[in-house]
């Protein structure tokens, strides 16, 4: 195994500190009655804050719009309950030395939920559109739209007010942002459509200028994009750097500080003709600071997992590889994390023998 002290270095970026380079990606758990995290929530983010991570970004925690999620046991990031039990959580993070930001977020459309929960109102999103030919919601309105932005901000002067270290925008998966952003999912004529990428990311534009006045200029902002969605594995937004580069450089001059890159595997290449990978091409080509993710320190994919997959523990040499290069920044860690909260000190420690990859038992509880 290469050496890991990579890993291990502090990283500061504006309202971010943290001790080491390991970021918590965002999970769902579903763990949240009525929108309200619990007190078994805040000690399942505790308990990583005690295993050292260095940054842990919260599960998706949705926006005030009555149709932003599909599962009322995702929380809320609005509300007097459901942010005071956002403030144990950060309070529980901070005192046991961690460092947490909130994954902001708006479904779009969505399929109904397997409990059978809907929203009080329909879906909603550019073209009520989930997927080609999936016709689920309703096509938001100019008020529509303005209000969104409007509840984006919100959430995010939220964040800052109860202490939290920095904010993510969910603009990746196939959710709301990324719906504006898919040219199969937006059909619209008005300003928030059009042919090119560039044209159908003035939504996204729009929140995240909407979040930088909220939390002024000296607040990490992060976004989460991806090529891929849920409905199209292989799909690619941008097809070529010169793409990637006219996608992201004005999210960046809307306010972004960190793009958070998700792949399915950190080793896939982004573009044909060089290694690099998603967050590699996206600091090239933005000169911003970049988070990758997809399948460290495992062998197989995290949607696998949802089938039932299990993953064994795998060397993290090829990530070392690239980090040592400088292809990005920082490393977002899903499962490994979610199934042990003792998963960074047995790295740094280099325990490989006590890694205990990934079982779907772990979907069950919060451990
Ligand atoms: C149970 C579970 C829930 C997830 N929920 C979210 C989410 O709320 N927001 C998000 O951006 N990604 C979500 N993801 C994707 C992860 O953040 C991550 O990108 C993915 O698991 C790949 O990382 P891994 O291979 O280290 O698990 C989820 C993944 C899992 C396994």
């Amino acid at each position: 195994m290469t050496a890991n002290s990579t890993l291990f270095r502090p990283f500061s970026l504006k309202s971010l500190n943290i001790k080491n380079r390991i970021v918590m990606a965002p999970m769902t758990r579903s763990f949240s009655p009525d929108g309200i995290p619990t007190a078994d929530v805040a000690a399942y983010y505790r308990k990583r804050a005690e295993g050292e991570v260095g940054l842990i970004l919260s599960e998706g925690t949705v926006i005030d719009r009555v149709a932003s999620s599909n599962d009322s046991a995702v929380p809320h990031f609005y509300g007097e309950q459901a942010l005071a039990g956002w403030q144990n959580v950060i309070n529980n993070v901070h005192s046991a030395g961690g460092k947490m930001g909130p994954q902001i977020w708006h479904m779009g459309i969505m399929d109904n939920h397997h409990s059978g929960w809907v929203p009080a109102q329909p879906f909603e999103g550019p073209s009520g559109l989930n997927r080609p030919g999936s016709n689920k919601g309703n096509t938001m309105t100019d008020a529509d739209i303005a209000d969104t932005i409007a509840a984006f901000g919100r959430a995010a002067a939220d964040a800052k007010r109860l202490g939290f270290d920095c904010v993510e925008i969910h603009g990746a998966h196939g959710y709301l942002l990324d719906q504006f952003f898919w040219g199969e999912t937006n059909l619209r004529t008005d300003i928030y459509g059009g042919k090119t990428l560039p044209e159908r990311s003035r939504f996204a534009i729009e929140v995240i200028k909407e979040v930088r006045k909220q939390v002024g200029e000296d607040f990490a902002v992060i976004i989460r994009l991806s090529q891929w969605k849920p409905a199209s594995y292989d799909n690619k937004l941008a097809h070529t750097p010169q793409e990637l580069e006219a996608w992201i450089n004005p999210l960046a001059d809307a306010g972004v500080d960190i793009f958070h890159c998700s792949q399915r595997r950190f080793w896939d290449a982004e573009f044909e003709g060089s290694d690099l990978n998603f967050a590699g091409w996206a600091k090239k080509v933005s000169g911003k600071s970049t988070i990758t993710v997809g399948s460290v320190g495992l062998n197989g994919e995290f949607l696998a997992a949802f089938g039932g997959a299990s993953s064994e523990p795998s060397s993290l040499d090829e990530l070392l590889r690239r980090m040592d290069r400088g292809d990005f920044d920082l490393v977002a860690v899903g499962r490994p994390l979610l199934a042990d909260p003792h998963w960074v000190q047995k790295i740094r420690d280099q325990r490989n023998d006590e890694l205990i990859g990934f079982s779907k038992e772990a979907f069950k509880q919060l451990i």
